[in-house]
């Protein structure tokens, strides 16, 4: 059955990810190829290219006339970039500065957005951003809010205080990290609905069967072991004629623990090669096939 929350953010399988887009030249007419696609559910963020990718999206929409019938876009609340100051008051200023960009009045979620330069103690203390969120939920700004962040004990905290809709985690469950797997279980007996982001590690699950000595998974240096079973996985997947993009795809989409997979689309393009994968049906044999190439080597720590 569907949770309220779901009902109400309706989450689409694949959630269009926004943070490369900002700095891009064709950035407006890539976005409103965003907004007019299958996908439901555009997500971004008051810090995206320090505040670009809300703006294009918000010309998009404006030459659009609106947001297109169904689609969704949701943001995150940041800190003030200058001072790392996240308090209630900065999260009341980020929504104002999100939907002025954006065009927008209200919100369907608001994100607790990478909340590092605080404690978790700071931000649920009275006047905490925390508070923020909750008050603009309670105005009506927002219809839920949510946590998304990478570390996955730090997510936990605030998972287990019961004050969130929805939680976002990137590069912790994909084809070589599962470890996000129990905090997705945690919130989804809670109801909340789970964004699973960054699928191809932030692009090496994407383009393995070019991915060099330069190569990096979830923004950092690929390590070799790494590299050397995500080359033995591409071969493999080879072998029965798909991807390996396809398959870091499914993994995430086909999963029962995740609402909506944030895959990043930068370009028109990249958004056509999504698709493709999208359509691409793995083969049974392949996950055990993968399996039997053992746990990949751990890439990170929390
Ligand atoms: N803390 C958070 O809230 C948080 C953190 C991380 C991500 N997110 C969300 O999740 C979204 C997805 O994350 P992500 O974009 O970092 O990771 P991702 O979806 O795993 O990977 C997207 C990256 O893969 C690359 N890629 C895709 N197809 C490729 C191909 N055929 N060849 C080479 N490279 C290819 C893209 O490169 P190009 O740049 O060349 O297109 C892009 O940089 C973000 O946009 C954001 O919305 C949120």
């Amino acid at each position: 059955m569907q949770s309220r929350v779901e009902a109400l953010l309706a989450p689409s399988v694949v959630t269009l990810g926004t943070s490369g887009l900002g700095d891009r030249p064709d950035a407006v007419a890539t976005a409103r190829s965003l907004l007019t696609s299958q996908h439901r559910l555009v997500d971004t963020s008051n810090a995206y290219d320090e505040g670009r990718s809300e703006q294009v999206l918000g010309q998009a929409i404006a030459d659009l006339g609106g947001l297109p019938e169904g689609v969704q876009v949701i943001s995150k609340a940041d800190r003030d970039l200058a001072t790392g100051v996240f308090d209630r008051d900065r999260v009341l200023r980020s929504f104002e500065e999100s939907t002025s960009r954006l065009g927008l009045d209200t919100l369907p979620l608001y994100q607790l957005h990478d909340p590092y330069t605080i404690t978790f103690e700071e931000a649920m203390a009275p006047g905490g951003a925390v508070q923020g969120l909750v008050e603009l939920r309670e105005q009506g700004a927002v219809g839920a809010i949510g946590v998304a962040a990478g570390p996955s004990s730090l997510i936990r905290q605030y998972v287990q205080t019961d004050v969130f809709d929805a939680v976002l985690s990137h590069n912790r469950y994909t084809l070589v990290d599962s470890s996000a797997a129990d905090l997705f279980e945690a919130a989804r007996r809670r109801d909340m609905v789970v964004f699973n982001a960054a699928p191809y590690g932030g692009g090496l699950l994407a383009a393995a069967e070019r991915a060099g000595a330069d190569a990096r998974y979830a923004y950092r240096p690929a390590p070799e072991e790494l590299l050397d079973w995500v080359h033995r996985a591409s071969r493999v997947c080879a072998r029965h004629g798909v991807s390996l993009a396809a398959v870091a795809l499914a993994f995430s989409t086909r999963s029962q623990v995740v609402s909506s997979t944030v895959v990043g689309a930068g370009t028109a393009a990249r958004l056509a090669e999504l698709d493709a994968l999208l359509a691409v049906e793995t083969p049974a044999e392949v996950w055990p096939e993968l399996e039997s190439l053992g746990t990949p080597p751990t890439t990170v720590t929390d």
